[in-house]
C-alpha cells in the first residue's frame, strides 16, 4: 500500500520511543522505505542499534558528526523524504518547531524540510494540556503540520487521560493518508468502495441527566473504521459516545442513542459494505421525562421499549441493502451458537463472534473472534483490535472483488 514512498522518522525522547520499532516494522512491511532520525533523548529510550536494524538503514543523531554529514547531510535527509513523521512528538520537541529553533539534528532537520510533516505527540496529560504546549500544537496546525493524537488512556507513568501516542498500526492510516492527500499513493484494495461502520455503546436518555449505556469502548468499530480507510474506501463511522480520537481518513458522525444512530446509517447509504460493530442498547426508557426526575418518594418505575434494530434494518434494506453487511454478537455463553443463530435471524452475511464473558473484550487492546459465514466458521486467534480490523478489512475486500 506505501510502497516506493519514503518517510523520514524522527524520534524524539519519550518513554513510547520503543513503539517507533513497531511502526517502522509496520511501515516496510507496507512497501515503505524508513530513515531514521534520532534525538539525543531517544537514545536513552531505544538503541540506535535496534531503529537501524529495524529500518535496514543508517540512524542518524548528530548534526556535528563528520560521518552523518559526510554521508547526508540534514538539508539531503530532509528533501530525501515524502513525508516527514515525528514519533512520539515530545513536549519538547513541539515546543522548538512551533518557535523554529534549531539546535539538534532533529530539529534542525525539521526546519530545514520543505516536505510535509506529521507529528504524534505523546507526553504526560499535564504537559499535554499545559498552556504552552496547547499554544505551541495550535501555532504547528497554522503552519499547516499535521497532528495525529494523542489518544486517551492509560499513560505510562500511572495517570490516565490524553497524552498516549496513537497506536503504530493507526499512525500508519494516518501515514497514508497523509501521503495519499500529498501525491496519490498506488491504488488500494477497496478504491471506490463506500464503506459504513458503527461504533462504540449508545445512551439511552432517562431525564436529561441520566442514561442507560453499556461497556462498549468503540475501539474495535474505530480501528474497523481506520483500516478499511487505509485501504481506499470512502469511509463513513457512525459513533455512539467514545473517549476515542477520530480515526484519519474517515468522516465520523457522532450520535447518542439508537435512534439517532439508525438515522445516520441510513442517511449514510448506498454503502458497498456496512459492518455494525457498535454495541446498540436493545432497549430504551418508553417515556423520557424532559425535567430531571426528583429523588423524593418511591423510586421510579421504568418500562423499557425495544430500539430499532440497526444490523436487521441495514440486511433487509428494501432499496439500499449494502453487497455485504457484517454484525458483531458478543455473547457471554454458547458463542459460535448463539452468533451462528444471529446471523440467519437478523439476515446479515457475516457474524463476527466474540465473547465478553468476564469483560474479557470490553475496553481491552485484544481480540478473539471467529467469523460465521454462510460457508462455515472461521476462528481467528487472539490479535490487537488493530490487527482484528486488518484482517476483517482484506476479507471484506477479497469479499467484494473489484469496483465494476
Ligand atoms: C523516564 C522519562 C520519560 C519521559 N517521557 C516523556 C514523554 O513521554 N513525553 C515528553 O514530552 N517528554 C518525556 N520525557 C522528557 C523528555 O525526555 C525531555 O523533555 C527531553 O529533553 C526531550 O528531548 P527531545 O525532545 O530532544 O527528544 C521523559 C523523561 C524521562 C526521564
Amino acid at each position: 500500500m506505501l510502497t516506493g514512498k519514503r518517510v523520514l522518522l524522527v524520534i524524539s525522547g519519550g518513554i513510547a520511543a520503543f513503539k517507533a520499532l513497531d511502526l517502522i516494522r509496520r511501515l516496510r512491511a507496507e512497501g515503505c522505505t524508513v530513515r531514521c532520525v534520532m534525538t539525543a533523548a531517544a537514545g536513552e529510550f531505544v538503541t540506535p542499534l535496534s531503529v537501524a536494524a529495524l529500518s535496514a538503514q543508517p540512524v542518524y543523531q548528530d548534526i556535528f558528526s563528520l560521518k552523518d554529514e559526510s554521508e547526508m547531510g540534514h538539508i539531503q535527509l530532509s528533501r530525501e523524504a515524502d513525508l516527514v513523521v515525528v514519533a512520539p512528538a515530545t513536549a519538547n520537541i513541539i515546543a522548538k518547531m512551533a518557535a523554529g529553533i534549531a539546535d539538534d539534528l532533529a530539529s534542525t532537520t525539521l526546519l530545514a524540510t520543505d516536505k510535509p510533516i506529521l507529528i504524534a505527540p505523546a507526553m504526560n496529560v499535564r504537559m499535554w494540556h499545559h498552556a504552552a504546549t496547547q499554544r505551541n500544537i495550535d501555532t504547528l496546525r497554522g503552519d499547516g503540520v499535521r497532528i495525529v493524537g494523542p489518544a486517551r488512556g492509560e499513560l505510562a507513568d500511572g495517570e490516565s487521560g490524553e497524552g498516549r501516542l496513537v497506536e503504530p498500526a493507526d499512525l500508519v492510516t494516518a501515514i497514508a493518508a497523509a501521503l495519499s492527500e500529498i501525491g496519490g499513493t498506488t491504488p488500494r484494495a477497496l478504491t471506490g468502495r463506500r464503506a459504513l461502520v458503527t461504533s462504540g455503546p449508545t445512551h439511552e436518555p432517562i431525564d436529561p441527566v441520566r442514561y442507560i449505556a453499556n461497556r462498549s469502548s468503540g475501539r474495535q468499530g474505530h480501528a474497523i473504521a481506520a483500516a478499511l480507510a487505509r485501504l481506499g474506501a470512502e469511509t463513513i463511522l457512525v459513533s455512539g459516545p467514545t473517549d476515542l480520537p477520530d480515526p484519519p481518513g474517515v468522516t465520523v458522525r457522532a450520535v447518542e442513542n439508537a435512534r439517532a444512530m439508525l438515522a445516520a446509517c441510513e442517511a449514510a447509504l448506498p454503502v458497498d459494505v456496512a459492518v455494525c460493530a457498535a454495541a446498540v442498547a436493545d432497549w430504551r426508557v418508553a417515556a423520557e421525562t424532559e425535567t430531571k426526575i426528583k429523588k423524593s418518594g418511591a423510586p421510579p418505575q421504568l418500562t423499557l421499549i425495544e430500539n430499532p434494530d440497526i444490523l436487521a434494518t441495514l440486511s433487509r434494506h428494501p432499496d439500499h441493502r449494502p453487497a455485504l453487511v457484517v454484525g458483531f454478537a458478543a455473547e457471554t455463553d454458547a458463542v459460535a451458537q448463539n452468533a451462528a443463530a444471529k446471523r440467519v435471524r437478523k439476515g446479515c452475511d457475516w457474524i463476527v463472534a466474540n465473547s465478553v464473558a468476564a469483560g474479557a473484550t470490553f475496553g481491552a487492546d485484544d481480540n478473539t473472534v471467529s467469523i460465521i459465514d454462510a460457508a462455515g466458521q472461521e476462528d481467528w486467534p487472539r490479535l490487537s483490535k488493530a490487527e482484528v480490523a486488518d484482517r476483517l478489512a482484506v476479507r471484506i475486500a477479497n469479499s467484494l472483488g473489484r469496483p465494476s
